[in-house]
């Protein structure tokens, strides 16, 4: 099985990380697309274009079988496109996991993080209505512009990040929000910075673990034998910062530049 994922930078790997622990004897191509980070604050018809780009990459060089939309800003403005215009194509998307929050909250009280573009965006949007609609949760949204770009920089325990952090969680904190939706594939890794912030016990929802599942299952109903290695292939639009990279994988991967 030969796999393309792709991001607009690093924050994707972390549903690689969670890929890793499931998926053996396939090929997997990931694409950061540093060069037009962040999305999250582009215009739909750009972010298209740019996920247009990255498959059309992925299909003319690697002839991948499966495409997943490492990213909830792609996902949400890219992936009918996608489906539509390569029937063929396996495509995976990631969605912000309200749904297991409004199930898991206590309070009934429920947090979302997310780019401008994924809160904006009519998937979530509609996800967001349905399930308002059939259990009495209250949603504490938030945008988080910038915040991307900080964790690309590697700059997760500063001072700024911190302060970005507190100012977003304020009303959260103030009101007894129990569940935090991490709608970004980024945010993952500032984990620890939102506990520490919110300074209590939290279920943080991300989504990587239900994308290897889905993969897992796909891939036997095409015949995928899952045995053998994962081999993992890097490609960037512009520069990464290898010790990132290995933070979230666990181990060196240089990264071969591209031009898209
Ligand atoms: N990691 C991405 C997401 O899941 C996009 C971040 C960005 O480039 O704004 O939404």
């Amino acid at each position: 099985m030969k796999i393309g994922v792709f991001d607009s930078g690093l924050g994707g790997l972390t549903v690689v990380q969670a890929l890793t622990q499931v998926i053996k004897g396939a090929e997997l191509f990931y694409i950061a697309d540093t060069k037009h980070a962040p999305y999250g604050e582009k215009s739909p018809e750009q972010i298209l274009r740019y996920s247009l780009d990255i498959t059309n990459y992925f299909l003319k060089e690697y002839q991948i079988d499966v495409l997943i939309i490492a990213c909830n800003t792609a996902t949400s403005a890219a992936i009918q496109t996608i489906r539509e215009q390569y029937p063929d194509l396996i495509v995976i998307g990631t969605e912000p996991g309200i749904k297991p929050a409004f199930e898991q909250t206590q309070t009934g009280k429920v947090g979302v993080l997310a780019t401008p573009a994924t809160l904006k965006g009519e998937k979530y949007q509609q996800l967001a209505g349905t399930l308002s609609a059939q259990k009495e949760v209250v949603l504490y949204e938030q945008a988080c512009p910038g915040l991307v770009e900080q964790i690309e920089k590697g700059e997760i325990h500063t001072d700024k990040t911190r302060e970005m952090l507190l100012s977003w969680l304020d009303p959260m904190k103030k009101n007894d929000v129990d569940t935090i939706v991490l709608g970004c594939t980024h945010y993952p890794l500032v984990s620890e910075v939102i506990e520490h912030v919110m300074e209590r016990r939290l279920t943080l929802i991300h989504t990587g673990d239900a994308i290897a599942k889905r993969l897992l299952s796909l891939g036997e109903q095409t015949g995928h034998r899952n045995e053998g290695a994962l081999k993992i292939s890097l490609f960037s639009t512009a520069n990464i910062s290898n010790e990132i990279v290995h933070n979230i994988i666990g181990r060196e991967i240089d990264a071969k530049t591209i031009n898209l």
